[in-house]
This record gives C-alpha cells, sequence and structure tokens, in this order.
C-alpha cells in the first residue's frame, strides 16, 4: 500500500545497541518523521527473559509455562486487544474446484469458510491452488491479500469479490466495489508459478472478507468484529489486526480438514499492515509452522521505542481501527509500553520466523525491524535454536542470513517481489527439510 509518508532518503545504520541497560530512555521527543539514525532518541528495550515482577526467566520450562503468557497477555491487554472467547466452530462448503487450473498445472479450489458456524453470519472466502504434480498433502504458503483473491492472478476462473474495497482507477475497483478490470492486479505480489513448481500450496483470503479496512469498517454488516460483539474490558477489546489475525487462525482451521493440505507445515505470510497481522497471528496460534514478515514495520517487525520512520503516534493516528484502545496510551509515550515488538517476535519461538526488509522503506524502520529479529532472539536460544546464527549486524543489501531467524534487506521499494518469495521458499524447504540446508 502506498503512504504519502513513505520517503525515500539516503540509509545510514548505526551499529546494533546489544546491551538494554546501557540506554536510556528518551525523553523530550521532536514530532517531525526521523530519517535520520543519528537522531533517532536512546532507549531501553523491556528484557524478553524478565517477568514482569523481575524474576529471571532461567530455562525453557519458565519460558514456556510463565514468561509466554505473560507476554502474550501484554500484547492482548495493551497492544492488538484480546479476541473473542468460545466462538462457535466453524463451518465451511468448497464453492468451486478446477482440477486443470492455470493450464493444468495446479487445482484451483474456492471455499466459503462461515465464521460463527452459521451460514447467515459472517464468511470468508479462501482460495486454494494445489500444485498437480506433488505429492499429496503439501505444504502450503497462507497469506491474506489486499484488494480480493482475484487480484492475486488473472485466472478468469477466481470468483470476483463482492465485498466493499478502497475504490482506485488503477485497480479497477469503482465505487468500493471490484469490477472485471480488478483481476490480476497484484499478480506481481504472489509467485504463483516458483510456488507451486516448488511443490506447495498457496491459500489467500481478502482481509476486507473480516472486516473493511477503514476506522468505521468495523461497523459494516458482516464484519467480525460487529457479529462478535465485546470480548473484553474496553480499552483491551481486539482492533483490525486482531480481527484480520483471527482470520487466518480461521483459514487454518480450515485447512486442517483439507487433505491436499499438510497442516503441520503452513507458513503464515503477510506484507504491511498484513505483515503486521501475520506476526500477531503467528504469535498467538502455535499450529502456524513458520511466520513470514515482509516489510511489517511498526506495530509489526520494527521496534516501537526507535522513533525512526512511522511512530506509535503516527499509526494510531493514521489508523485509529488497527490496534486496541489502550494502544493510544502510548502516543509519544513508547517507553511505557510493558512489551515492545522484538517480544512479539519471541512469542513465535522456537518457530522459524523470516523478518524482510525493503531499503527503501524507511517509514517502516529496516533496522528497527532488523533489531526486533536480534533482540529475540535470546528467547530462541534459550529454546535451544540457533536464532540469527551467530548474526550480530544487519546485513548488507540483498545478503539473506539467518538460521532459526531469517532477515533480509533488499533493494527496492515496500514491496512483495519475486526475490523475497524466492528466499521465503528456501527458508521453508530448509525448515520444513525439503531440499539442501
Ligand atoms: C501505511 C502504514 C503502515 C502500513 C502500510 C501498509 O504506510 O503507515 O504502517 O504497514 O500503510 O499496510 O501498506
Amino acid at each position: 500500500m502506498k503512504s504519502s509518508n513513505r520517503k525515500l532518503v539516503p540509509l545510514t545504520f548505526s551499529l546494533i545497541a546489544t546491551c538494554f541497560a546501557t540506554m536510556n530512555t528518551a525523553t523530550a521527543q521532536p514530532k517531525e518523521t526521523i530519517y535520520d539514525e543519528a537522531k533517532v532518541p536512546q532507549y531501553t528495550l523491556p528484557d524478553p527473559l524478565a517477568m514482569a515482577d523481575g524474576a529471571k526467566v532461567a530455562d525453557a520450562q519458565a519460558w514456556r509455562e510463565k514468561r509466554r503468557p505473560e507476554v502474550l497477555r501484554l500484547f492482548r491487554e495493551h497492544v492488538y486487544g484480546h479476541n473473542p472467547q468460545n466462538s462457535p466452530a466453524i463451518t465451511w462448503e468448497v464453492t468451486s474446484t478446477d482440477k486443470q487450473a492455470l493450464g493444468g498445472k495446479a487445482t484451483r479450489r474456492e471455499v466459503s469458510v462461515f465464521l460463527l458456524g452459521k451460514k447467515d453470519g459472517p464468511k470468508m472466502d479462501i482460495l486454494i491452488y494445489l500444485p498437480n504434480n506433488a505429492t499429496k498433502p503439501v505444504p502450503a504458503f497462507l497469506g491474506m491479500n489486499f484488494d480480493g483473491n482475484h487480484s492475486i492472478h488473472a485466472d478468469p476462473g477466481i470468483t470476483l469479490s463482492k465485498q466493499w474495497m478502497r475504490t482506485n482507477n488503477d485497480k479497477g475497483i469503482v465505487n468500493n466495489r471490484a469490477t472485471e478490470a480488478s483481476r490480476g492486479k497484484s499478480t506481481g505480489r504472489w509467485a504463483m508459478d516458483k510456488i507451486l513448481d516448488r511443490g506447495y500450496a498457496l491459500a489467500t483470503v481478502y482481509y476486507g472478507d473480516l472486516e473493511p479496512d477503514f476506522a468505521e469498517g468495523h461497523k459494516m454488516a458482516g464484519s467480525i468484529r460487529s457479529a462478535s460483539g465485546s470480548a473484553t474490558t474496553p480499552g483491551a477489546e481486539w482492533g483490525a489486526i486482531g480481527a484480520w489475525a483471527w482470520g487466518l487462525s480461521r483459514a487454518l482451521d480450515y485447512l486442517q480438514s483439507d487433505k491436499d493440505i499438510d497442516a503441520k507445515r503452513v507458513a503464515v505470510m503477510g506484507h504491511s499492515r498484513l505483515g503486521k497481522t501475520a506476526l500477531w497471528a503467528g504469535a498467538q496460534d502455535e499450529r502456524f509452522a513458520i511466520v513470514i514478515s515482509n516489510n511489517s514495520g511498526e506495530g509489526g517487525a520494527s521496534l516501537s521505542r526507535r522513533r525512526f520512520g512511522e511512530t506509535v503516534e503516527r499509526i494510531n493516528t493514521s489508523f485509529p481501527h488497527w490496534f486496541c484502545g489502550n494502544f493510544k496510551k502510548y502516543n509519544n509515550n513508547e517507553g511505557a509500553l510493558p512489551v515492545d515488538q522484538h517480544m512479539l517476535m519471541a512469542l513465535i519461538a522456537p518457530r522459524p520466523v523470516y523478518v524482510a526488509s525493503a531499503a527503501e522503506d524507511l517509514w517502516a524502520d529496516p533496522h528497527g525491524e532488523f533489531l526486533s529479529a536480534k533482540h529475540a532472539e535470546p528467547v530462541y536460544k534459550l529454546l535451544g535454536t540457533e536464532g540469527l546464527g551467530g548474526v550480530e549486524r544487519m546485513p548488507g543489501l540483498d545478503q539473506p542470513v539467518g538460521k532459526t531467524i531469517g532477515y533480509h534487506i533488499r533493494t527496492g521499494k515496500h514491496d512483495v517481489t519475486d526475490y523475497d518469495w524466492e528466499q521465503y521458499l528456501k527458508f521453508a524447504d530448509r525448515h520444513f527439510k525439503r531440499g539442501r540446508p
């Protein structure tokens, strides 16, 4: 998605601050957007391996039983909000199957998922492509899309979304609805051939099926937040990112019952606001085997306390519906947050996580994205994995690094490219033990 705030300025990256204790909490803050590393105020990160009461987390068991639940609760209470409890199980209906899609290369399946178990309630449509020349069940990538399932490929067999979407002439979206001209407009972001050729399925859902992405979107008929009612105390109720992430888990519920998919090998992936969503889904739902954040930035992979590019105040002002009400308390006050985004990544541990930045995407703070990954590492190590595998500093452009935590910063702008997908496929092959490490 474009933002007028995205600026192209020269990259200057400082050394990684590896010691929490040597950083000082920021005091008076300038309001203008900072794009100069030297102007980033100092900050102190919370230690993922210290309980809120100060007790040290000494072993994997203490992480699992005490600190992980505590961190998860803190993210729910202060950042993304709580999901509703005890929702009824989903039901679904396969609405189309074409075994000869994409010239015979794939089987295309469309499934309507009734999110609260009944046909007259909110629903989302999953589009799935399965490689025909692979032994089933196959591993899969699951990701939400911005412009409707029909936007990810020009395949005329994909059902055109009827949902509300942001009007956009370039994408053939007229009066908030998709038209035939909308087909395949985001093809470049979904490396379909590569994914299928490597033996993976691709499953996707339009995020607007859960909730249209504007401040009042949750009030629209069919939105999951309006249909679910209040889950908890005011301020801690789920925001739109919470709702989208919940939708990813419901998509995985369906995938678990699809005999062609190996649901134990599903990588959840997302770009930008949907990268924030993928991280939050993966942090909460341990069934996701791999989590991939593409240019997710503020409220996603990048550190909230690091005032570079977008800030907490800016995101809460531009997108008041994304996070829970309590998150607004941290506008211009990030130091008071009991968590930071390295702890979101730590919630994913020991499962593999991949963080991708783009050099011209300074609004998302590439260095802050790398630092989150780096500062999540102590938890990965405590749980017996290699984390970044000895990488201490941000790598150069187009030099992917890491082991259980993967990272790259690619040349170019805020986007998902074939280069990004190539790294995700390699990472998934490695962790799903397909091909050479
Ligand atoms: C805006 C927003 C970002 C977000 C991005 C996107 O730029 O400020 O936080 O990641 O939109 O979703 O494309």
